[in-house]
Order: C-alpha cells, then sequence, then structure tokens
C-alpha cells in the first residue's frame, strides 16, 4: 500500500490525475474501472483539462464503471450512467462504444452481473481501478458485510447508503433502493487500484479501513492485501493516520 498526502482536494485531485494519466501514456489502450461520488469529480476535472491542453488522450481508453442503480434509466439525471457523461465522458474523446456500466434497467439481476463480468473479462480485465471510500467502509456498492469472493451482484442498499446519497436526489425516497456493483472479487482483481479520498469525515474509516483487521466489516481493509494499491488523501483524510 502506498500512501500519498495531498495539501487539499485540489491537489488530491491533480495527483490522483496524474497517476491516470500515466497509466493511459504508458497504455494507451488501458481498461480504466472508474467510480462516480463527490470525490472524483475534481480528478475528471483535471483530466478534462488536460485532454484539452493536449497532453493525454483517451481515444484508445476502454472504460467500465463500478456500479449502477438498479431500475434507473440511463437518460434519469440520477442515474450513474449520467453522472459519468456530465462529469467526464462528454468532455473527452473516449469511444461510446468503449464506455460499460451496468445496465439498470435489466431488471434480470442475475443475467445482467453475469453480462458484466463477462463485459470485464473480454475487455481483458481492468488496467487501473479508480475507488472513493463510503463512511462505513464501502467501496462500489459492497457494504460491510459482503463477502469478499463475490463478483459483480445486485445489493440492497443501506440505510447509511441511503442517507449519503440522497443529496443527489430531490427527497430521500427518490434514492433507489437496490443497485449493481462490481465485488470485492472483481476490485481486487484490477492490476493497480487507485482511491482518492478527502475531508474530516472520511478521517476515521481511513485510520480504521487501512490501519485496522481485515475484515468484511469495512469492505476497503481487504485493499491492504492488493499488491498495487495507491491512496491519495488530503490532510484532513489522513489526519489520523
Ligand atoms: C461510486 C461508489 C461509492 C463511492 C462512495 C464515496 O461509484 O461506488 O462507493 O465511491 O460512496 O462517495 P463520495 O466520493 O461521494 O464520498
Amino acid at each position: 500500500m502506498k500512501i500519498i498526502r495531498a495539501k487539499d482536494y485540489h491537489d488530491m485531485s491533480r495527483k490522483a490525475a496524474n497517476i491516470i494519466s500515466a497509466q493511459v501514456i504508458m497504455k494507451p489502450n488501458c481498461v480504466l474501472g472508474l467510480a462516480t461520488g463527490g470525490t472524483p469529480v475534481g480528478t475528471y476535472k483535471q483530466l478534462i483539462d488536460w485532454y484539452n491542453k493536449g497532453d493525454v488522450d483517451f481515444s484508445e481508453v476502454t472504460t467500465v464503471n463500478l456500479d449502477e442503480y438498479r431500475g434507473l434509466p440511463r437518460e434519469n439525471p440520477q442515474s450513474y450512467w449520467s453522472f459519468m457523461h456530465d462529469n467526464f465522458f462528454n468532455y473527452v474523446n473516449i469511444d461510446p462504444s468503449r464506455i460499460n456500466l451496468p445496465d439498470g434497467t435489466n431488471m434480470d439481476a442475475e443475467g445482467e452481473c453475469k453480462r458484466y463480468d463477462e463485459v470485464i473479462h473480454n475487455v481483458g480485465g481492468i488496467d487501473l481501478q479508480l475507488l472513493g471510500i463510503g463512511h462505513d467502509g464501502h467501496i462500489g456498492f459492497n457494504e460491510p458485510g459482503a463477502a469478499f469472493e463475490l463478483g459483480t451482484h445486485c445489493v440492497t442498499l443501506t440505510d447509511e447508503t441511503i442517507e449519503a446519497n440522497k443529496r443527489f436526489f430531490d427527497k430521500k425516497e427518490d434514492v433507489p433502493r437496490q443497485a449493481y456493483t462490481m465485488g470485492i472479487k472483481t476490485i481486487m482483481q484490477a492490476r493497480k487500484v487507485l482511491m482518492v479520498v478527502n475531508g474530516k469525515g472520511k478521517a476515521e474509516i481511513v485510520k480504521k479501513a487501512f490501519f485496522g483487521p481485515v475484515t468484511p466489516e469495512v469492505p476497503a481493509s481487504i485493499l491492504q492485501m492488493h499488491p498495487d494499491f495507491t491512496l491519495v488523501g488530503d490532510e484532513e483524510a489522513l489526519c489520523l493516520i
């Protein structure tokens, strides 16, 4: 595990974007695993900026996103499909045919999870997986107690996650109750894992996940065992370690 200390959110975003652009420069046809949420928005902004300056080219990159709400069509502004297009894909030269997310409208959970695992397998696996971390240690939608050996699966969101995600919706009742998510096994199979984390509110969980025992109760703790895991955090998030 490598820990990179950043001054603030902006610095964290630049450092993470540097690692991602290095990956794309070293392997232009790489597979990037991407995340939604508030934390990586600055990283995407920085990548867009470097793309506009001609410093990084996404034309051969394939993307696979971590997760998607079950039941939301792509066009719904709260879908992760929309999030990724609004915050990143619409502003860079990613080939739309190489963009992959779980299909929230496929209500056949077993079939959709199998399809998504095959997509990841068929593109050759993930070169670099970007992650955020939830206050309870979740990664993707792998909530506390999630089995480490799962591939893509359907989860029922905990109340804590619904509560945390309601900021993106008009009201709490609008937050979908289920999601499709890559499993911990899928994430652990990525060749590199890069986590971004910022703010005081995440300091406790960062300490628990990366300096406490490896346990399914803290899903991110398994990343201690990943052979190429980098944590980029701002001063506030890393203040307890
Ligand atoms: C995002 C995801 C989530 C978030 C986590 C942290 O695709 O799967 O695990 O990374 O909830 O979210 P933020 O960055 O909003 O604190």
